[in-house]
């Protein structure tokens, strides 16, 4: 009834925007996204009936009843899906600081659905799992797999077939470079962003008409390893993503203007004659996707810039690991 399990955090190169139900975190669009090693989550998972109700440690920290209710929420689904009544002690640490505002959530319920499959020996396979962890957090569904990874939309009204799986392409020599930035603006929660997006942005329509053609072009240009066209393609639809956040009323606006200032900068940078580009999720920070063979040239740049607090140097990464103890 005790186990453990790590999984890897993804970023988004086509992404996830809006639900078409929220309940069961169905998506209006499908997305691909890159698992990175160096961001983490060790989740341990203990059952037992001593314990009157789930409890949650973040980071060492006891999390109150209101941040543990989306884990509380998951575990009450597998006790009704598998018939026990048994409470869980479960205890989650991040690679990188939960306070720099990079998404833990992909991560986070990826590693409680594995260590929870493995302590109860559910037995669920790869894709059972990625189903299991979008009931979480979408974005979670990604990150039962390692590499780059494609979250089908699916058509069931019941999610059966909206799960992830990775796209397969030989190793390759990139990098992905998460810049912390001082953030001076309060967070919009991805959940509220996307849905106010979809309720109310006259773009919205838009997004969702090019949205299977930038899946398309994004997968072939992941199998024939196109850096250009992966990265020209991963810039775009991070823009695209955010005008529809920005035509919403009211406006969602995740950007600081450190991160207007960092977006300026990679332009230069490409101007320059340095392969770089960038995506941003539901936050003020950036990532910049880089070849190998660039990586310390843009390092160096990184280096001259002050709005920049921290930078994360990360690699392709792989699928969630769980051990009994
Ligand atoms: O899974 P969530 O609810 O954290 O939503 C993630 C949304 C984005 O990060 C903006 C896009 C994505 O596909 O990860």
């Amino acid at each position: 009834m005790k186990a453990s399990a790590r999984a890897h955090s993804n970023i988004a190169l086509i992404k996830y925007w809006g639900k078409r139900n929220s309940e069961l975190k169905l998506p209006h669009n499908g997305s691909i996204s890159l698992t990175l090693d160096a961001l983490y989550t060790d989740t341990e998972v203990h059952f037992s009936s001593d314990f009157e109700k789930d409890q949650l440690w973040l980071d060492g920290n006891l999390t109150s009843d209101k941040a543990s209710s989306r884990v509380t929420q998951l575990l009450d689904r597998f006790r009704h899906a598998f018939h026990f009544s048994e409470h869980a002690q479960i205890k989650s640490q991040n690679s990188f600081p939960t306070a720099a505002g990079l998404a833990s959530s992909a991560s986070g319920f990826a590693a409680l659905v594995a260590s929870v499959n493995q302590a109860l020996n559910l037995q669920l396979s790869p894709q059972e799992l990625s189903l299991w962890a979008r009931l979480g957090s979408g974005s979670a569904s990604r990150s039962i797999f390692g590499g780059f990874v494609e979250w089908k939309r699916g058509e069931n009204a019941d999610g059966t077939d909206s799960f992830a799986s990775p796209i397969a392409t030989p190793d390759w020599d990139v990098a992905m470079v998460v810049l912390v930035l001082n953030p001076e603006e309060k967070a919009v929660s991805s959940s509220i962003g996307m849905q106010r997006t979809v309720d109310t942005s006259p773009l919205y329509a838009a997004w969702l008409e090019g949205i299977e053609q930038d899946l398309c072009h994004m997968r072939k240009a992941i199998q024939s390893q196109n850096f250009e066209t992966v990265g020209q393609l991963m810039e775009h639809n991070a823009l695209k993503m955010h005008a529809t956040a920005l035509a919403a009323q009211p406006a969602v606006l995740y950007w600081s203007p450190a991160s207007v200032q960092t977006i300026h900068w990679v332009q230069h940078l490409r101007e320059q004659g340095l392969p770089v580009y960038l995506t941003m999720d539901a936050g003020p920070n950036v990532k910049l996707l880089v070849k190998e063979k660039h990586l310390s040239e843009l390092l160096k740049a990184i280096e001259t810039q002050g709005q920049i607090q921290e930078s994360i140097v990360c690699r392709p990464g792989p699928g969630v690991s769980s051990k009994s103890q």
